[in-house]
């Protein structure tokens, strides 16, 4: 046989492939989703996110050593208030569950990145992401509202904040907001490519978040539609983003690739509550291993593209990275 290329050649000893191996990962870009409840001496397992948990403020810091043994240095918070109104006054209150979070956070892990999500739907009693008018959510009003979260939330110490509401103009009027306040160097992460999708099933139990009518198809985007995709990345990058996210991550990950070639920032994934789910129960029924298949998940994340991976299997990646089982 004369074969001149034979690709097998790069594939013959472990050595070899780690040599030539053309994605490498780094668990400093690794980004930990971690949940703040009201109350005292809570840690509360959410039902269908086995191993993930609801923090009370005070056990907190035992969740954040952990992460920080791990080598995960950036975690991504949201708060579940005990209290939720039409308005959602508890995602701006300066004693709110997300700024207690952030401050107990930060005092105890000052040079942990704290990344607070910027969202209405875990505080409005009606689980939309913004203040309504009639059934739908009026954005020019939810700006005002979106802003002052984010406001509050990095005097309450969040080194980084990332609006999930899909509003049009709000990383503009977020930017606006803290620079006027003397914010200027705080970064905006935009969730700028986030699709209404089912994927996120386990969070709205997590967070009690479920719209309790209609869905969010009205502000979230149509998967059907990649270059809309592009559409809403380049004009967060307009308004002043600095990092955006594609959301969720597994099924979307050529826009992964798409949105990282267009722009010049960042980009992250989030591999959401239902990946993790999904990944989780077919684990405990014995029909996949989770370890490689979390591992081939990552992989492909920053193959795609993304330079940032937000996932609650953080723990256990850098744990693999540091075995050298993958990276
Ligand atoms: C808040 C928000 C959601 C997620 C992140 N931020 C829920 C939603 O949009 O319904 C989903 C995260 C996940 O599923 O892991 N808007």
């Amino acid at each position: 046989m004369e074969l001149l290329k034979r690709p097998r050649r790069l594939r013959s000893s472990e050595a070899m492939r780690r040599m030539v191996r053309e994605t490498r990962m780094d668990k400093s870009s690794l980004v930990y989703p971690i949940f703040a409840i009201d109350g005292k001496n809570i840690k509360d397992e959410i039902p269908s996110m086995p191993g993930q948990y609801r923090y009370s403020v005070d056990q907190l810091p035992y969740a954040l050593e952990e992460l920080q043994e791990a080598g995960v240095n950036n975690v991504l918070m949201f708060g579940i208030p005990e209290h939720k109104d039409e308005v959602g006054s508890q995602a701006f209150a300066e004693d709110g569950i997300v700024q207690r979070a952030l401050r107990e956070m930060k005092k105890n892990f000052p040079d942990m990145i704290a990344i607070a999500d910027v969202c209405m739907c875990e505080y409005t009693s009606h689980g939309h992401c913004g203040i309504l008018c009639g059934h739908d959510v009026d954005n020019d009003k939810t700006l005002e509202y979106l802003s002052q979260i984010a406001l509050s939330q990095v005097r309450a110490g969040a080194d980084v904040v990332a609006p999930s509401d899909m509003m049009d103009g709000r990383v503009l009027a977020i930017r606006n907001k803290l620079d006027e306040n003397g914010f200027k160097n705080t970064p905006v992460l935009s969730y700028a490519v986030k699709f209404a999708s089912s994927f996120y099933g386990p969070f709205r139990d997590a967070a009690d978040s479920a719209p309790s009518f209609g869905d969010r198809k009205a502000y979230q985007m149509d998967f059907h539609n990649p270059r809309e995709a592009m559409k809403e990345a380049l004009s967060d990058v307009d308004e002043g983003a600095d990092m955006l996210i594609v959301k969720p991550a597994m099924a979307y990950l050529d826009l992964v690739r798409s949105v990282s070639q267009a722009t010049d920032i960042p980009i992250a994934t989030y591999s959401v509550s239902g990946e993790y789910a999904m990944v989780k129960a077919a684990a405990r029924n014995g029909w996949i291993d989770e370890e490689k298949i979390i591992g081939e998940m990552a992989v492909g994340a920053y193959r795609a593209g993304a330079g940032i991976y937000i996932t609650y299997y953080a723990k256990e990646l850098a744990r693999m990275m540091d075995q050298g089982m993958i990276g």
